[in-house]
């Protein structure tokens, strides 16, 4: 089986490269194979590579640089979605793809479940939902994986900026209104493993979702949590910080050019049916991002 994995120099799609490499020929298709901002040329690019299953994690994810750049977000977050679906449609191949927690709107305390209504804040977010209706329209065998607040033991994300500012500065001031579950990249390619090693395969798993799952690490914090763990965990283990105060905010008190939601909880009542198994507490998936840190020198 040949699965091309888009978005390999990203956390996600390399944590699933590596993973998935346990099921078939994983066949990387990094920006240099399969540029999303060239939807027409997926299609031949396709026809040439000619893979079995698509998992698609590649986005365009600057959520703040996405509102001066609404066309650009649209083309790779929707276009390039529809594109890839409709030549998996046509070829009968099984389409994963890569959703956000910013399709909700965030009101309330509850957690969004799957069938919520949705109601993205930002033009990343609504760049992302006309992706999933791209992909519905196009009509093939697809899984869509809503997700949140991703990090990874390398890249650009929270955990990598929290490090970085904990070792320069003295006070930190933390965002503590919004709350969500930081999910290491490592549990969504352990998830999505799961669904292709599970009785059925791939196809009885995306039947069982009904094409459309929330993945994430249970549980649930602030920003201003997780950098509290963050900070509390890298002590633990001998690494030597200057910060001493983390300080929580209010997002009045942070403004960003895109808003977020506050309430970015996902059901993951779904996921746990399918899986027969909870996924590990977000405390649980930064232990052992942060074991594997300190283990390789950081
Ligand atoms: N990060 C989060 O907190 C978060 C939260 C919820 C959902 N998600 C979703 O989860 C998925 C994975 O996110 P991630 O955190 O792994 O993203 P990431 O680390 O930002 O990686 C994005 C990947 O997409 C690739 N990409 C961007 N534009 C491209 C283009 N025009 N053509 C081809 N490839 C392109 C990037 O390649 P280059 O290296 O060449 O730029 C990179 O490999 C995305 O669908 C995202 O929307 C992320």
């Amino acid at each position: 089986m040949r699965i091309l994995v888009t978005g390999v120099t990203g956390q996600v799609g390399s944590a699933l490269a590596t993973k998935l490499a346990a099921f078939g020929t994983v066949v990387p298709a990094a920006r240099t194979v399969l540029d999303l901002t060239q939807p027409q040329d997926i299609g031949p690019r396709l026809d040439e590579i000619s893979p079995d299953v698509i998992v698609n994690p590649a986005a365009y994810t600057a959520v703040d640089r996405a509102e001066d750049e609404r066309d650009l977000a649209f083309v790779v977050n929707a276009e390039a979605p529809r594109a890839l679906a409709q030549w998996a449609a046509r070829r009968r191949v099984p389409l994963l793809h890569f959703s956000t927690d910013y399709v909700y709107s965030g009101h309330g305390s509850v957690a969004w479940k799957e069938c919520d209504e949705t109601g993205p804040l930002s033009v990343y977010g609504a760049s992302k939902l006309a992706g999933e209706a791209a992909i519905r329209e196009a009509a093939g065998q697809h899984l869509i994986v809503r997700t949140s607040w991703v990090y990874a033991p390398t890249g650009s994300n929270f955990l990598r900026t929290i490090m970085r500012l904990a070792g320069e500065r003295e006070e930190l001031r933390i965002v503590a209104d919004q709350i969500g579950a930081p999910t290491s990249a490592a549990i969504i390619a352990d998830a999505l493993a799961a669904f292709f090693a599970s009785a059925g395969g791939l196809p009885s798993a995306i039947e069982r979702t009904g094409g459309l799952v929330h993945v994430a690490a249970a549980g649930s914090t602030s920003w201003h949590g997780f950098a509290t763990a963050i900070v509390e965990g890298l002590r633990a283990r001998g690494v030597p910080l200057k910060v001493e105060r983390l300080l929580p905010i209010g997002t009045a008190d942070y403004p960003t050019k895109a808003q977020r939601p506050i309430n970015s909880r996902l059901d993951l009542s779904k996921l746990e049916q399918v899986l027969g198994r909870s996924t590990p507490d977000w405390s649980a998936g930064l232990a052992t991002v942060l074991d594997d840190l300190v283990a390789s020198g950081i």
